[in-house]
This record gives C-alpha cells, sequence and structure tokens, in this order.
C-alpha cells in the first residue's frame, strides 16, 4: 500500500520505517529540511536502538523516501498519518494544536482524491471531528477525505519493537472503509494475533490519554509510599516487588526513583485534566494534579538529600551527576528528571558535571549553564557527591572501585535504586536512596530480585 507519514519525530519516524518494513510504499514528511536529509540518507535524527538498521534497510529497497512537500504527499498517496507533536501550549496546561492543525489544513488544500487521514499524535478527546469539518471545508474533495484516530503507544527506547510487535492496535472511526483500510495497513501485524480494537475516533483519542494517565499514576503512587517509607523505616524496592506479585497490580511501571520525565506522561496528563475541565468535567481528573505535583516533589527530594549529604549547603559543591537523558536508551532530553535536578543544584550553587552516554549534546543544548562530560572516569573527577539519575546499564555496569581515587568524597545517591549499594558500600562509597532508609544495613545479597 502507499502511505505518507507526516511529522518525523519520535513517533513519525520510526512508524514511517516500520510500515515500510512491513512492505509498504512511504513518503516521509517534515518542515525541517536538516532532518528529512539526514532521513532520506539513511541516518537517524535521534539515538533509537534499532531504527537506524531500519531506514537503511527500507531506504535503500526505495520503499522509503521523504519529501518537506504537503503537495507531493497528497499526490503522492490516499492514506496519510499525522504524527507531529502536540506539546504543552505555553502559558497553558492545554495541548498546543498549531502542528497538527497546520498539516491538516496544509495537506487539506491538495486533496483532490477520496482519502483517509488518520491520526497517531496524542491530542485531546474531540480532535478527530473537529479536524473532519476543518479538512472538509477545505479538501477540494470535501468530506470524501476522512479522519480516524490510531493512537501510538510506543515506548522511546523500544519504539521500533513497540511499532511493530505493539500490545494493541487501536482504530478509531465510524466508517466500515477506514476500517478496512487501517486493518490491511497493521495486516503483517494482525496476522501475529495482536489485538485490534475498533472503536469511535473518541473512545480511541481517549484511551492513549487514559493510558499514559494510568502509567503516570502508578509511577507516583509507588514514589508516594517511597516517601512514607522513608517516614516510617520501610523499604520501597522490597515493598514494590511485594506489590507487583498481586497480578491484578503488577510490578511494570512500580519502580520507584526519580519518577516520570520526557514527552508525553507529564504534558500528557496535564492536557488530559485541561480538556475534561472544558468538558465540565475537570473534578472527575482532579487526582491528576496530586500525581503531577508527587512526581515534581520527587525532583526537589532528591535536592534536599543531597543538601543533607554535604552538611546543609550546595554552594560552592563539586557535585556529579551520571545521566541527562529522561530515561536510558534515549538521547531525548524533554522535562528529563535529572536535569531538572541537576539545574537545580547549579542554581544553589554547586558546579555540576553532568555525564551522559547519548544525551551530551541534547542536555547541553538546553542547559548551557551546566559542566558536562562524556568520559565516565573524568566525569567523576573531584566530586564531592555523586547523583545517580538516569538508570543507564553503562553506570550499573561500573566497577565503583575504578573511581574511588578520583572523586573527593565517595557519596552516593542513587536516585533509580538500579546500582547494588553492596557492591558500593563493600569499596567504602557512602550510599543513599530515597524510600529505603535502611539501605546501610541492607546486605549485598538481599538486593532486590528487579535488578
Ligand atoms: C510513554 C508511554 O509509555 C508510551 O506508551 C507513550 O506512547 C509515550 O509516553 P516514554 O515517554 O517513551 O513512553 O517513556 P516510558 O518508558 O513510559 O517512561 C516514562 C517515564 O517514567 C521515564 O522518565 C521513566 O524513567 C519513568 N518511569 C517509568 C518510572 O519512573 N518508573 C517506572 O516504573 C517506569
Amino acid at each position: 500500500m502507499r502511505m505518507t507519514v507526516i511529522g518525523t519525530g519520535y513517533l513519525g519516524a520510526v512508524h514511517a520505517a516500520a510500515m515500510a518494513e512491513l512492505g509498504h510504499d512511504v513518503l516521509g514528511i517534515d518542515a525541517d529540511v536538516a532532518k528529512i536529509e539526514a532521513l532520506a540518507a539513511g541516518r537517524a535524527p535521534f539515538f533509537e536502538p534499532g531504527l537506524p538498521e531500519l531506514l537503511i534497510r527500507n531506504v535503500e529497497a526505495g520503499r522509503l523516501t521523504f519529501s518537506t512537500s504537503l503537495k507531493e504527499a497528497a499526490d503522492f498517496a490516499d492514506i496519510h498519518f499525522i504524527c507531529v507533536g502536540t506539546p504543552q501550549k505555553p502559558g497553558s496546561h492545554a495541548a498546543d494544536m498549531v502542528f497538527v492543525d497546520a498539516v491538516a489544513t496544509g495537506l487539506a488544500q491538495y486533496l483532490t482524491r477520496p482519502c483517509l487521514i488518520v491520526g497517531k499524535s496524542t491530542v485531546p478527546v474531540g480532535t478527530a471531528a473537529r479536524l473532519a469539518d476543518l479538512i472538509a471545508d477545505i479538501a477540494p474533495i470535501g468530506v470524501q477525505a476522512k479522519v480516524a484516530w490510531n493512537p501510538e503507544f510506543l515506548r522511546e527506547g523500544f519504539a521500533v519493537e513497540d511499532t511493530l510487535r505493539p500490545d494493541r492496535i487501536v482504530a478509531g472511526t465510524s466508517s466500515a472503509e477506514a476500517d478496512e483500510i487501517i486493518r490491511a495497513v497493521y495486516a503483517p501485524i494482525l496476522a501475529t494475533g495482536i489485538p485490534y480494537i475498533t472503536t469511535d475516533a473518541a473512545t480511541a483519542e481517549l484511551v492513549k490519554v487514559s493510558a499514559n494517565a494510568f502509567l503516570a499514576t502508578k509511577i507516583s503512587f509507588i514514589n508516594a509510599i517511597a516517601e512514607v517509607c522513608d517516614a516510617a523505616g520501610a523499604d520501597i524496592l522490597t515493598l514494590a516487588d511485594a506489590l507487583g506479585h498481586d497480578v491484578r497490580i503488577g510490578r511494570k511501571f512500580l519502580s520507584p526513583g526519580l519518577g516520570f520525565g520526557g514527552g508525553c506522561l507529564g504534558k500528557d496528563i496535564r492536557a488530559f485534566q485541561a480538556r475534561a475541565d472544558e468538558l465540565g468535567v475537570g473534578k472527575a481528573l482532579s487526582f491528576l494534579d496530586d500525581i503531577d505535583e508527587i512526581n515534581t516533589n520527587g525532583r526537589l527530594r532528591v535536592v534536599e538529600l543531597a543538601r543533607t549529604m554535604l552538611d546543609g549547603s550546595l554552594a560552592g559543591k563539586r557535585v556529579t551527576v551520571l545521566g541527562a537523558a529522561f530515561k536510558p536508551n534515549s538521547d531525548d532530553v524533554r522535562d528529563s528528571p535529572s536535569l531538572a535536578v541537576a539545574h537545580r543544584l547549579h542554581e544553589e550553587g554547586a558546579i555540576v558535571t553532568v555525564h551522559d552516554p547519548e544525551a551530551v549534546a541534547n542536555a547541553q543544548r538546553a542547559y548551557p549553564q551546566l559542566g558536562f562530560s562524556t568520559n565516565l572516569d573524568v566525569a567523576f573527577d573531584g566530586a564531592e557527591l555523586t547523583l545517580h539519575l538516569t538508570e543507564w546499564d553503562d553506570y550499573r555496569q561500573l566497577d565503583p572501585r575504578s573511581v574511588l581515587d578520583r572523586v573527593a568524597n565517595p557519596l552516593l545517591i542513587d536516585a533509580r535504586h538500579t546500582l547494588n549499594p553492596g557492591l558500593w558500600r563493600d569499596v567504602g562509597w557512602t550510599v543513599r536512596a530515597m524510600g529505603r532508609p535502611g539501605l546501610a544495613s541492607v546486605p549485598a545479597a538481599a538486593m532486590s530480585s528487579a535488578l
């Protein structure tokens, strides 16, 4: 089948490459010329495991091409996926729909044949219906330009896997014809038995934001309990493991730590609340404000712990931050919890050096006032406190003895609970972790099975 994918960020670039991998002829569209040039040359414009291989294979096979022209998109195919971003609107909690609307209106003017526009971006409920009217008004083909919603649930770092082997595919459309087209697009995936849920567009839009709200709630829940563990002398990691054995609860997304960040969960729960307010049911989702606040407070609690460990003042203290990306296996620093902490430490006078295996360039652009190092050993030089804030495997593999001579003080905060405190303590480090007040007395052998 022929199709276009409009917007080639983390979602669209992977979707375009994955659709080509399924055998479709795909034209990827983006307004960013540099991004399109990189993709057309088979280069991923961001770090995403598995994407470079997928791009090269499909660009070379001629199934995947790129352009900046919406006119070309309209000429190329009659199925158009919209994958542009819906960031938080400046000065508001609502989603900023400027990119989605610009693509819809920009494309509509060239639509002269019956076609299907399939939105994948995370949007406020009601968007598909609104866009259908907008497009019908502008498009020469009128109402024969149909709109459906097919939300995407991919996680950065596992985007290729999640796109080609998703947990489910949700198609929101009231048109049997549109439903058939979407089924045909995903036919090779559906043939493996992946659940396919057809529903109306509003339900499909809500599935996505509800999923993200639920995931954010799970994370903030366990982090709230971690705070109670600190006060009560209990251990959050053991507690999370014990909870997770209950299949009704499950261990996934119950990892305590520095909380959620990235381009989705935070802005999506805010936009969901804002949309519920507009619909007159804001009270039903008011708990999402607490979820957000617990998450933000978690970052402040790490700064407080750092201050306590440095005898009450951060001013002039050299601190090393391990991790800049919002999560491992990504170079995405949008709303990165680790950089928020690093920035706060800097504001309070600390001399901060941030290390990350992949995200230093992006982090440096966002926070030029911080110090950075791409050399893990050098990053430790002179540190009076080390904070482990993004759980890259590189840090778990690190021999704590090898950097002991480099630091000024062997003090460590493991805010992600993925380092083995026993290993670090055994060679002389003092290790602290939120929600684990008894850490000093926990033998290495008793480490969580989740590690
Ligand atoms: C998320 C959703 O998972 C995905 O379905 C949606 O399409 C987009 O938003 P992503 O932002 O890529 O994906 O990251 P995810 O793996 O979900 O992690 C989000 C954040 O939560 C990260 O900062 C991560 O460190 C944090 N997290 C995750 C926890 O703090 N604890 C957990 O147990 C799990």
